[in-house]
């Protein structure tokens, strides 16, 4: 149910059907390909350039941030910039310590080894991650009760690559024991654009400086809706306006996927006007405003608030969210139960 409002909102940072395939197209693959987070970058290139004048592997490695911004896909370069290969696997998938123990086992020195939504290990699975990462070592219980042993068993280096969206879920015993964490953050719209431009171009997409602004506009600081935007633009394009995209082409076929200037759609709204016209613009808190709206807390927190907390238009208080003035601005409602304004927001 909660997937299924997931991947049929365009503006969400979470994948959908129709992006794997454009997701492999598009995913830059070495680190000169990939546009933006300067900071993030250069703190894995000195990370690795020194790695390897150590002739070492990699420290782990942890990535997080909201989805889209490209936790994957750094986790793919940062091992063929180490020139190893990459294991790959995720929270949920490893359901037993036995799982892990099996992949674990079966890595090659230096391998890349990628958990992605690693705050959902179950605990006795991250217990058996803790030696692995410290001391690249697993103990092994053999028999039951009074009688049982355990044995060390050495597990060639490997360099761990985790990624979350939920940095805070994570234990501290496991967020302790990577040497290196990163946040990304959401892009700002000269990076966007120059990412609308490498897809353009790889997709062959015709598109002008003019139509590249209103697309990214409404990506939400957001590689993943960037490309998807772009590409249902294109096919407005093609069949409304003989595939060239320029400004008005642009904003018909943005308007018609009901998507305001700032790239809010509808939920985002309901979201806001939420709190505004039923909780007197706040503090409510986020199961209050999801039981309201028929949404799932957490689809809130992972992909709605973490771009409205960015705009400025939620604040997290300690007893709940708030809605700003500018989110009232922006809808054209005044703060209190007020009259909507009937600014244009399409
Ligand atoms: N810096 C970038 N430059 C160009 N394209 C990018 C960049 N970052 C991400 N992308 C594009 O966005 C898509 C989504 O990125 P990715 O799958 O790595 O996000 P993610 O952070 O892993 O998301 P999730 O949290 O949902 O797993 C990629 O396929 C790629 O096409
Ligand atoms: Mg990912």
């Amino acid at each position: 149910m909660r997937d299924k409002q997931v991947k049929t909102r365009i503006v969400s940072g979470k994948p959908s059907v129709d992006d794997v395939s454009l997701d492999t197209n598009l995913r830059p693959r070495r680190l000169s390909d990939f546009i933006g987070q300067e900071k993030v970058k250069s703190n894995i290139e000195i990370a690795i350039a020194a790695a390897q004048k150590r002739g070492e592997p990699l420290d782990h490695v942890l990535l997080y941030g909201p989805p889209g911004l490209g936790k994957t896909t750094l986790a793919h370069i940062i091992a063929a910039e180490m020139g190893v290969n990459i294991r790959i696997s995720s929270g949920p998938a490893i359901e037993r310590p036995g799982d892990l123990a099996s992949i674990l086992t079966n890595l090659q020195k230096n391998d890349g080894f990628f958990i992605d939504e690693i705050h959902r290990l179950g605990r006795p699975v991250e217990e058996i991650l803790y030696p692995a990462m410290e001391d690249f070592a697993i103990d092994i219980i053999l028999g039951k009760g009074p009688g049982a042993r355990t044995l060390r068993l050495n597990l060639p280096h490997f360099t761990l690559i985790g990624a979350t969206t939920r940095f805070a879920m994570m234990s501290p015993p496991l967020r302790d024991r990577f040497g290196a964490v990163y946040r990304l953050d959401f892009y700002d719209e000269p990076a966007i654009r120059a990412i609308l431009k490498r897809s353009s171009s790889i997709l062959n997409i015709d598109i002008d400086e003019a139509g590249i602004s209103q697309v990214a506009c409404r990506a939400r600081g957001t590689p993943r809706v960037a490309n998807r935007l772009l590409k249902r633009v294109r096919d407005y394009a093609q069949v409304m306006a003989d595939g060239v995209i320029n400004e008005s082409v642009a904003v018909e076929a943005l308007a018609k996927l009901e998507i305001d200037r700032i790239g809010l759609d509808e939920i985002d709204h309901k979201v806001i006007r939420t709190i505004i016209e039923k909780f007197d613009g706040g503090p409510v808190g986020l199961e209050t405003i999801a039981a309201s709206i028929s949404e799932e807390a957490d689809t809130i927190m992972d992909v709605y608030e973490p771009y409205l907390l960015q705009l400025g238009f939620l604040e997290r208080t300690p007893r709940g969210r708030m809605a700003t003035r500018l989110a009232c601005e922006h809808l054209g409602v005044s703060h209190k139960k007020g009259h909507s304004s009937q600014a244009s927001l399409w």
